[in-house]
């Protein structure tokens, strides 16, 4: 098993490009599937989610090539429509696969998706919707049977902005009998990112990045380029690395927009955040503050995704925070190791209050999710003494040469 060796202690300060989201190529890679033609997607992460979706397009039959951080896929020769098992499990986002079979081939078989243990992460509402569009789909044994002869486009009313959910509509209404409307849509610029990506291929979608998406469906697709956004929560990640070393880093390539959440709670703990056009300095401050409120959202909310690395910091700021998780219902599970370093954090069900730790010690620590993982880096990077991390595979699933790149800034870590 993988680990980190991290030696605490030191200030990090430089530059640093940001590449693209994770959660945005994700979904454009399974959208791949829908114009079966050729696909330049660029600005692509280096990250092991990525490569399982390239191995699940390869076993579908794209022809896929990677090179530096662009992949072309040829979608024209796809005639499969089972996605391999083990793949489907070891990734979350192999369910936007679903919406983007059945635009294609009016056929989807796959097994209930895996991805992090971050509480129960139900795919009832994509499956509503998608019934709603005419989709027959059967659970049986573990796996969901999707046919449709023709989905037609209708409205649909989300209980919940779910992200998954929104991504799968909109492909599955991409070539649709119509138009699809939905309401209650996630916002998320990852979103905006597939639209972009969508109407590039000759698509009709907008309204993405509001609560209203509408997509009118085609039946005329084509071949495009298109560039990946920048990873709103690496960059997030590094902020927070900066501001718990009381460091100086400058981040470039972002889009400040996406990131105003983070820098609003970020300047409460009395980070300075100064922005140039698409750069952002941040400055760590000698004394850290606490945050009375800190409460995870859909965007334009605080990031779900930001929450672990935001308690590695509280847990050193000078004073009590409180930390209420409303995204997902299980994911504190990084407290726990935090405390093992001396964080002084007591949660109570989706709450957590980070109470003054006079200081973080090294010690061994287990990473159970990828952002959870991040936040154990983060504290070893200021602890006192050795910190092990272990199980970083799950932080390679969401960070490209995340220790190359601290150490880069002056931190001192291993992988072993
Ligand atoms: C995406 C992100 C993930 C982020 C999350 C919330 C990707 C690849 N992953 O995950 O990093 O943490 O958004 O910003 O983009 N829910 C239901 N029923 C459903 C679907 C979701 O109850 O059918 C619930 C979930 O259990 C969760 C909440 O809705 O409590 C948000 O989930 P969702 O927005 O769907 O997250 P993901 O798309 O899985």
């Amino acid at each position: 098993m993988e680990k980190y060796i991290i030696n605490g202690g030191n200030r990090l300060y430089g530059e640093l490009p940001i590449i693209g989201a994770k959660n945005a190529v994700l979904p454009i890679l399974a959208a791949t599937v829908i114009n079966g033609s050729s696909n330049l997607i660029s600005n692509v992460p280096k990250l092991r989610d990525v490569e399982i979706m390239i191995k699940i397009l390869d076993s579908l039959g794209a022809k896929v090539e990677m090179k530096g951080d662009t992949i072309a896929i040829d979608s024209s020769k796809i005639s499969k429509v089972t996605l391999p098992e083990e793949l489907v499990r070891e990734m979350r986002s192999s369910i936007i696969f679903m919406g983007a079979l059945l635009a294609r081939f009016g056929e989807a078989v796959l097994s209930y998706p895996g991805g992090c243990e971050i509480g129960p992460r139900p795919i009832d509402l994509h499956l509503k919707s998608l019934r709603q569009m005419g989709a027959e789909i059967e659970e049986s044994h573990g796996f969901l049977y999707c046919k449709a002869k023709g989905l037609r486009g209708c409205d649909i009313q989300l209980d919940y902005p779910s992200v998954g959910a929104t991504e799968n509509i909109i492909l599955a209404a991409s070539t649709a009998d119509g138009t699809t409307i939905i309401r209650n849509a996630a916002r998320e610029p990852e979103i905006v990112d597939l639209q972009d990506y969508l109407n590039k291929i000759g698509c009709r979608v907008k309204g993405a990045g509001t609560s209203i998406i509408v997509v009118e469906g085609v039946k005329e697709l084509h071949s495009c380029e298109h560039r990946i956004i920048p990873d709103r929560i690496v960059a997030g990640t590094y902020m927070v690395a900066a501001a718990i070393t009381q460091g100086e880093i400058v981040l470039k390539n972002l889009v400040v927009e996406h990131l105003q959440s983070i820098i609003a709670k970020l300047k409460e703990t009395g980070t300075r955040v100064i922005i140039d056009k698409k750069d952002i300095k941040i400055i760590g401050p000698d004394r850290i503050l606490p945050i009375e409120m800190l409460q995870t959202l859909p965007f334009p909310g605080f990031p779900t995704d930001m929450q672990a690395q935001f308690m590695a910091l509280l847990s050193i700021a000078d004073g009590t925070s409180i930390i209420n998780e409303t995204v997902f219902e299980n994911r504190f599970k990084h407290a726990e190791e935090l405390t093992r370093m001396g964080a002084n954090i007591k949660t109570f069900g989706n709450v957590a209050v980070i109470k003054r730790a006079n200081k973080l010690t090294g010690a061994k620590v287990y990473a159970k999710d990828l952002r959870g993982g991040a936040a154990l880096v983060l504290s070893g990077l200021v602890a006192e003494g050795v910190t092990e991390v272990e199980n970083i595979y799950h932080i390679n699933r969401g960070y490209e040469s995340l220790y190359e790149n601290l150490n880069r800034l002056g931190a001192k870590i291993i992988s072993v």
